[in-house]
This record gives structure tokens, sequence and C-alpha cells, in this order.
């Protein structure tokens, strides 16, 4: 653990997509430093186990289906939070769907499932929330991407949507400041042991880790230390960014120059 353990002691929490994935990491983080947690998606079965798991670190923990997309049932779970904890001090907005589509092979519903789900759904959450989250001030950290920084090949509906949570999370940011709520992104590169590695990056893995500068994929317990920095008092004075935790993947991602090899430096040596 890096951070103390009382770092988010007493505070409660609705991370959605967060039986699965990094969104997981993220809410056992947050209940292994003192955080009582609500986690949602779509289907039961992705939250049961993982509530058992928030449980054993000793915090409260309840499992909340609901899908983003559908206001009525974003607000129920919001109710339900208030109800059974009294309080609600940070947002995760984690759920999130993608697939690799061209786009001149996309149909309009695929564009707008996608769309739907991450950035209205982002939309939802965030404003559903927020007569539980300005009572006593609050954050809300929004799960976004660096696909959308390049013209990444096969991701129009997912850059687009993401391009959008950043643009909201800004917005949110300056309207939602003044009444005591941050709001912030995080934006992971390929994460080893998600469902977005699995369906987005193929048989790529190698070649990813040699473009990455840190030379490795990120975890999903990398991507959940800085959501706990975000969503704790040590970054009280951080509002409005997105953090990108790739190991400086899509930074070095233009190719037109490139480090020489063991093999060029060997050679220019010998010269
Ligand atoms: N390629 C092209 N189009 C696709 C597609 C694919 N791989 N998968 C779905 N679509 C299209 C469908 O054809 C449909 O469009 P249509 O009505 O014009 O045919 C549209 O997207 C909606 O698909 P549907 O399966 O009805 O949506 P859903 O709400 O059940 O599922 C998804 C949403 C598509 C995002 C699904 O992949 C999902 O549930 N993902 C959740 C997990 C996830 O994506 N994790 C990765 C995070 S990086």
């Amino acid at each position: 653990m890096y951070f103390q353990r009382d770092l988010l002691a007493g505070r409660v929490a609705v991370v959605t997509g967060g039986g699965t994935g990094i969104c997981r990491a993220i809410a056992l983080a947050f209940a292994e430093h003192g955080c009582d947690v609500a986690i949602t998606s779509r289907r039961l079965e992705h939250l049961e186990a993982t509530v058992q798991e928030l449980e054993a670190h000793g915090r409260r923990a309840v499992a909340l289906p609901a899908d983003v997309r559908d206001p009525n049932a974003v607000e129920q779970v919001m109710r339900r939070v208030g109800d059974e904890f009294g309080r609600l001090d940070i947002v995760v907005n984690g759920a999130a769907g993608n697939f690799v589509c061209l786009a001149e092979n996309l149909s309009p519903n695929g564009f707008g499932t996608v769309v739907d789900i991450d950035l209205k759904g982002t939309f939802n959450v965030s404003t559903l929330a927020l007569p539980y989250l300005r009572r006593r001030g609050g954050v809300v950290l929004n799960i976004s991407a660096t696909l959308q920084y390049l013209g990444t090949i096969g991701q129009a509906h997912a850059a687009s949507a993401k391009a959008g949570v950043d643009a909201l999370t800004r917005t949110l940011a300056a309207e939602w400041g003044p009444i005591g709520i941050r709001v912030n992104g995080l934006a992971p590169g390929p994460t080893e042991g998600t469902e977005g590695m699995r369906r987005l990056t193929g048989d790529k893995r190698d070649t990813i880790i040699q473009q990455t500068p840190l030379r490795r994929l990120a975890s999903r317990e990398d991507v959940a230390q800085a959501a706990l920095f975000l969503c704790s008092d040590a970054a009280a004075f951080t509002n409005g960014v997105t953090l990108v935790v790739d190991g400086g993947l899509w930074l070095a991602s233009s190719r037109v120059m490139s480090l020489p090899t063991e093999a060029e430096l060997e050679r220019a040596a010998g010269a």
C-alpha cells in the first residue's frame, strides 16, 4: 500500500462498472482505504463476487444492477445509496462499452450505443449524483482513454465518446468547483487483465510493451492507485484534469523517430 489505510475513511463511493476490470480494482482499493462502496453493472452476476471481496476488507458494500443509459435506474441507485449509507462522497464513472469496427462498417446504432454508454452514461450518473454530492462536497472521477488523442483506427465511436467525456470533465469541473465538487478524469492505456485489453489489442501485447517507454503494460492496480490519489484530499486542488496512466505509450506513438537499437548503438560505438 502506498497511501495510509485511512485515506478515504468514512467516505462513501459509487463505482459504475465496479464489478470487473479496472473499476473493480478501484472499488477494492477504495475499500482497502476505508471507503464504503456501492458498485453497479447491468448484470448482477458481474457484481456479487466483488461485493464479497469488498466486505472482506471490513467495509459496507452493495451491488446495484443498473444500466447507466437509463436515468430512472441511475436515480434508483442514488436513492438506495442515500438511504443505506446516508451520504455520497465519490462517484467513479467507469461503465463503458467498446469493440473494434471501422467507421465504414459501423451502423448508426453501433456508434450511438457506445456514445450512450460512455458519454451519456457519464452525464446521467454525474448529474443524478449531484443532489447527494453537493450536501458536503465530493469528487467525480471519469474513466477516459487515450485513443481519442490520435486517429485510432476502428475507434470512431469510442474516441468520439471519450473526447466528449473529457469535455464533460472540464465543464463540470468549472460548474461544480464552486460548490465543493472536484471533477477529474483518468485515462488508462492498455491494462493487463481487462476486457478492453482482450477486445481491443488482440495479439499485439508484445508490440505494445515494446512501444511503451516504461516497457510494460499497466496493471489494474497502477490505475487504482491513481484513482485513489485523485479521489482523496491529496488532490484537494486538482480539478478538471485527465490524468493519463499509460507508461507514456500515447506520447511515444508517433514513430517517425525511434530510439536506436542495441546493434545500432554497438555499431556507432565501434565506428
Ligand atoms: N462491431 C460492429 N457493430 C457492433 C459490434 C461490433 N463488434 N458489437 C455491437 N455492434 C452494434 C450492433 O450491431 C448494434 O447495432 P445495430 O442495431 O445497427 O445492429 C449496436 O452495436 C448495439 O449492439 P447491442 O449488442 O444491441 O448493444 P448492447 O447494449 O447489448 O451492448 C456493447 C453494448 C455493444 C458495447 C457490448 O459490446 C457491451 O455490452 N459491452 C460491455 C463491455 C465492454 O464493451 N467492455 C469493454 C470496455 S473497453
